[in-house]
């Protein structure tokens, strides 16, 4: 089958053939239909982020299950199910205690199957599988908790995007920092994932939410999913900028949606006393954010980290399909590109362009 494997940083994505084995004991196979374009992998393109390679990217998935193999009983062939890129064990210490994001075996495992091997070849060489995912590709191995079955109407680019920006996103403003009605929140990086913020807060009520970008076009386009206000970076110092919005305050909640120290630091300062600062981006390894220690302090902020938005991903992917199809979460308006896998590279050259909305490729 056809896949685009990383081989090296720095260095496009390589379509090629290569060999899929059949699904081991609790694992399914499926055949991709829609797969995202989400910064994530950019971070292990580009070397700021790491990955055992050779590796099939992609996290942001939904497909239709092929084959099931030994003790499945969750999922049925013809079945359609999203992705989770953290398919978790049910038993570790974190799963134990419901914190299913952060299951210990699946981070252990890392790109392999939770076995420790790796379904996808070429030949004697093994490539791993991003997430346990690995959805730029027309069909993927994965495990029997990572497969969250969908009503068969509801739309695969749609579901694929609950698989990452839409759980990621809405769930920082719904689980992470809780966001309480009324309040003023401020979101840091408006792309696949920021945009789902915005919707998040919107959803909970925020009164205020001010979007912070670098690009006018993707702060127009925040508009359309909650944003009150914009705060172009580069033209106006985005701290000064959100205080004057909040009466000299800071933001309640604030919210680093791109992935650098700077950022981080801009959604540090522009939080008010007692407020909550979260961050969702993935920063280059080797950066650090100049946090003031004494500010921390005196001001009684909360700095928290959002992994996957604090999600429990099998339960609340259900809830996003649900408020989906209850009208109160767009997800149509946030496709904006459709590619093949073909043009995969050029999807990539799209989102570091910084266009709006997410791409996401519909076609193997
Ligand atoms: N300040 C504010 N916004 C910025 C800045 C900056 N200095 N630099 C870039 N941006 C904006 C981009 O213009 C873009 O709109 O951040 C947005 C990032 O959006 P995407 O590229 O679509 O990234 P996304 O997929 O949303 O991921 C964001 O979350 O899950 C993590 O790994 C992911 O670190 C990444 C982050
Ligand atoms: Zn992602």
């Amino acid at each position: 089958m056809k896949a685009a494997v990383l081989y090296e940083p720095g260095k496009a994505l390589r379509l090629e053939e290569v060999e899929l084995d059949p699904p081991k004991e609790h694992e399914v196979r499926v055949r991709i239909a829609a797969a995202g374009i989400c910064r994530s992998d950019l971070h292990f393109m580009k070397g700021e982020a790491k990955i055992t390679l050779p590796a099939v990217l992609g996290h942001e998935g939904a497909a239709v299950v092929e084959q099931v193999g030994a003790g499945v009983t969750t999922v049925k062939a013809g079945d359609h199910v999203i992705l989770s890129f953290v398919p978790n064990c049910g038993r570790c210490y974190f799963c134990t205690m419901g914190r299913t994001n952060l299951c210990d075996t699946h981070a252990a495992t890392g790109a392999n199957l939770f076995d420790g091997t790796t379904r996808l070849h070429k030949n004697s060489q093994r490539i791993y599988h991003m997430g346990k995912v690995a959805c730029f590709a027309q069909e993927a191995v994965v495990p029997e908790s990572g497969c969250i079955p969908i009503p068969k109407d509801f739309p695969m680019a749609q579901a694929a995007l609950i698989g990452c920006c839409v759980t990621t996103g809405v769930g920082a403003a719904m689980f992470s920092a809780q966001v309480q009605p009324g309040s003023a929140v401020a979101v840091v990086g408006c792309g696949g994932v920021g945009l789902n913020v915005i919707q998040g807060a919107r959803l909970l009520s925020a009164s205020k939410i001010i979007a912070v970008d670098i690009n006018d076009a993707s702060l127009e386009f925040a508009m359309r999913f909650g944003a009150t206000h914009m705060v172009n970076s580069k033209a106006q110092d985005p701290v000064a900028k959100i205080r004057e919005l909040t009466g000299g305050l800071g933001a309640d909640y604030t919210f680093e949606v791109f992935g650098s120290a700077e950022t981080v630091e801009v959604a540090f300062n522009s939080c008010r006393k007692g407020g909550t600062v979260v961050v969702v981006g993935l920063a280059p390894l080797s950066q650090r954010a100049a946090i003031d220690p004494v500010a921390l302090v005196r001001f009684e902020k909360t700095l928290k980290g959002s992994y996957y938005g604090s999600s429990r991903p099998s339960l609340d992917m259900l809830r996003m399909v649900d408020l989906y199809k209850g009208g109160k979460l767009n997800l149509d308006d946030l496709v904006t590109r459709h590619y093949k896998l073909d043009d995969i590279n050029k999807a990539y050259d799209d989102l570091e362009r910084g266009a709006p909305g997410r791409g996401v490729i519909t076609s193997f």
